[in-house]
């Protein structure tokens, strides 16, 4: 195993960390040798604390679609942070946010703020629920909607699921949680239809990403999907959180042309602060009103002391202003487009299988003959080898997640393309056999 150069005061930040933090501050963190702690990001670019500087695919997990530190953002967060942080109050940022996403997305009448995606997911969830009467939720083997109970269900397995019975991804969940979910197979219309016929009369809602992690939906699944959940009295959830905002300006509702009752926001949408959003059709959002309590009618209750923070608000506003203009997503997709078919063809020069999926800004690498369309697919691919190329393109001088999603933003020039595929070049090279 290589190693990133780092000086001794470096070091003693990271000691700090493994004590105070258990060196990270989520799930994910590369091996020791190649950890590192960040100073700053600049546009396309974060710097550790010793200045080495790297290209963002990372991008705060997919919220920097526009780059760090924007102009635009600075300066609408410096304004709002000097009128007041939090009020748990109706503010005017929040207020003009809901009315943008009301605008962009074919799905949403009404919307309501948390703090973070596991939230939304959770509380769409309890929506359809109280809207539906019903207990049960219908999810994907491998779709990721957070870390909150119901989410934690064969999304990141890593054995096949024995359809519908879930497999919790995490201790410390209760078992009857599991008893609630039913998981089915991503892009498998004859297996989805079954579960839906089968359960409709207990199941409130199908959730999924409408882009399963970098799984394109296969033509017409997702129609299939809507059809079926109408049919059945189901409703069906799309969890936009990363689709939104990234996939088109109306996220994967406007791409897919299909329209679900509820879907879920965050990411893109607070363009990097903590701001997530449930928005859905207004009688079925009706059930967050605390006013129907007491009144014989289904109500959810949805409560957070920082819901709809005005200075997440105010950078949500000035990051869609700017993927408002013309040609935004058509530089985004160049961009991203140049990225995968240059490491498709160095793969191809070197005779190693590379799968590049994803859709729009956004793409993983996989190693394997056969193209994945699911979960299981994902399984077959050699992830070790995954994994080794991205610590590859990290000790390069890239900051990736390594086995996961790279994002691309609007920050990312040509010439940090052309970096990108000498990295990639070099990195492939060290994980040739
Ligand atoms: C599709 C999807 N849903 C939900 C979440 C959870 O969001 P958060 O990390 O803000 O809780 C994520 C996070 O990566 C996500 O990718």
């Amino acid at each position: 195993m290589t190693t990133v150069t780092r000086s001794s005061a470096h070091q003693a930040w990271l000691a700090r960390a493994r004590s105070a933090l258990g060196g990270a501050v989520t799930s994910f963190k590369p091996p020791d040798e190649l950890a590192i702690v960040i100073s700053h990001g600049l546009g396309s670019r974060v710097y550790d604390v010793d200045g080495r500087e790297y290209i963002d695919y990372v991008m705060g997990s997919g919220p920097l679609i526009i780059g760090h530190a924007h102009p635009a953002v600075v300066e609408a967060v410096s304004r709002q942070a000097a009128l007041g942080s939090t009020f748990y109050w109706l503010t005017v940022p929040a207020i003009e946010l809901a009315e943008k996403i009301i605008e962009a997305a074919p799905c949403a009448e009404q919307v309501k703020f948390v703090s973070s995606g596991s939230e939304a997911t959770f509380h769409a969830l309890r929506i359809a629920r109280a809207y539906t009467g019903k207990q049960k939720i219908l999810k994907f083997e491998g779709g990721f909607h957070g870390v909150n109970d119901y989410a934690m269900m064969s999304a990141m397995a890593s054995e096949p699921t024995p359809y519908p019975q879930p497999i919790p991804d995490s201790d410390g969940i209760p078992p009857q949680i599991a008893e609630t979910v039913l998981v089915s197979r991503w892009n498998d219309v004859e297996l989805t239809r079954r579960l839906i016929e089968e359960h409709a009369h207990e199941l409130a809602a199908v959730i999924c990403e409408p882009l399963q992690r970098a799984l394109v939906p296969a033509p017409g699944f997702l129609q299939e999907l809507r059809r079926l959940t109408e049919q059945h009295g189901v409703l069906l959830i799309f969890d936009e959180i990363v689709t939104g905002f990234r996939l088109a300006y109306g996220g994967a509702q406007e791409r897919y042309g299909v329209v679900p009752d509820l879907a879920t926001y965050g990411k893109a949408v607070s363009g990097g602060y903590p701001l997530a959003a449930i928005a859905g059709k207004a009688e079925i959002m009706a059930v967050t009103d605390p006013s129907r309590r007491g009144r014989g009618e289904p109500v959810a209750h949805l409560s957070g002391t920082l819901n709809g923070n005005p200075v997440a608000a105010a950078a949500g506003l000035a990051t869609l202003e700017v993927l408002r203009q013309p040609g935004v997503y058509e530089q985004l997709y160049r961009t991203t487009e140049l990225l995968k078919s240059g490491l498709r063809e160095l793969a191809a020069e070197r005779g190693i299988a590379v799968q590049v999926l994803g859709e729009g800004p956004l793409f993983q690498v996989l190693f394997g003959e056969q193209e994945p369309k699911d979960h299981p697919g994902v399984l077959a691919t050699d992830r070790t080898r995954a994994r080794r190329f991205g610590l590859a393109c990290l000790e390069r001088g890239l900051f990736v997640n390594p086995g996961e999603k790279f994002y691309v933003s609007l920050a990312h020039s040509t010439e940090d393309v052309e970096r990108t595929l000498d990295v990639f070049e070099a990195a492939l090279d060290s994980v040739r056999d």
